[in-house]
């Protein structure tokens, strides 16, 4: 095991090592994890099972696709008023508001799979990325089941919440691309935001750039090799009736202006038509709902309308 991978707690975003999850760590590991949703929304996940080949893999078929030339990806572009596709800076002004950030990304659904967006080129792009998103979808819901017991409810109240009646959760992902930059001039990048999903799988290259905001100041991760950097969304934060709040964060280029940066994430939430709010179970007189309950599809729909803009997406909150 690497020694990066040793669980850390401290002064910076917590390391934790998902090893015998589900044996005889899992105690350790649901207070690791509930301690670390409680108090930074962020942590890092090392020895998680999955495959390096396909985390290789993914990130190879997503540079790919970043490579081509432009009226390649324009095919996938994304369009007015839909969230999904391919997106570029200099488009953002004919996009929903949503788009508009100075970063080429490709963003999509898997469940339900949207697949007029799926590129052609390169010809495993939509392969590797569902397989990908599969083994996320089962690492989220095991990482969920610690959760859940964290909150003192059975391990599957939280997925069966967010599978909703059809069973099945939401799933999307956002690559986000920041180029080597020829000119002075830092690009933006991802603005600050929390986000509006449950829980996001972030897989980032080895430049670091993802920042979290803790206690008013941005702390930069350093990404650990081959781990995955986990974070608490605004439906996790109105389903534990605030336990596990949802933290704002934003996503720089490379310091260096020579290298390139990638970073690939998987939202899990609940599906668009399942209602989200607080789990009964956590209330009572005296632990009354914090947040008032919508469809996933509503919240969505007012988080497109706002787009990257801090954390001010708990518009539900009470
Ligand atoms: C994001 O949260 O969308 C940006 C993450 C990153 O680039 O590291
Ligand atoms: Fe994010």
């Amino acid at each position: 095991m690497d020694s990066e991978c040793k669980s850390q707690l401290h002064e910076r975003v917590p390391v934790i090592d998902f090893e015998g999850f589900d044996g005889p760590n899992r105690e350790k590991i649901r207070r690791e994890i509930a301690e670390a949703c409680e108090s930074w929304g962020f942590f890092q996940l090392c020895n998680h099972g999955l495959h390096q080949d396909l985390m290789r893999r993914v990130k190879d078929v997503s540079k790919e696709f970043f490579y081509l030339p432009e009226e390649e990806k324009m095919k996938v572009k994304v369009k007015p008023g839909v969230i999904q596709g391919w997106s570029h800076p200099s488009l953002a002004a004919s996009a929903s508001k949503l788009t508009a950030n100075s970063t080429e990304y490709y963003h999509n659904l898997f469940k339900p799979l949207r697949e007029d967006v799926v590129p052609l080129n390169p010809p495993t792009f939509g392969i590797t990325w569902i397989e990908y998103a599969e083994q996320i979808q089962a690492l989220a819901e095991n990482v969920l089941a610690l959760i859940s017991e964290s909150l003192n409810v059975p391990s599957d109240t939280l997925t069966k919440r967010m599978r909703g009646p059809t069973d099945s959760p939401y799933l999307a992902n956002k690559v986000n691309y920041y180029p080597p930059r020829k000119d002075t001039v830092d690009p933006l990048g991802v603005p600050s935001h929390s986000d509006p999903t449950a829980i996001t799988f972030l897989l980032a290259d080895d430049e670091a750039g993802l920042e979290v905001k803790k206690d008013d100041k941005w702390m930069p991760i350093n990404p650990i090799e081959n781990a995955f950097i986990v974070n608490v969304g605004d439906q996790l934060e109105i389903l534990s009736n605030g336990r596990f709040p949802s933290v704002d964060h934003r996503g720089l280029p490379s310091k260096n202006p020579e290298h390139e940066r990638l970073s690939l994430a998987i939202f899990y939430s609940a599906n668009m038509k399942c209602v989200v709010g607080p789990l009964e179970e956590l209330l009572d007189e005296s632990h009354p709902p914090l947040y008032s309950a919508c469809t996933f599809e509503e919240y969505m729909a007012k988080f497109a309308a706002r787009g990257l803009d801090g954390k001010t997406g708990i518009a539900s909150r009470q």
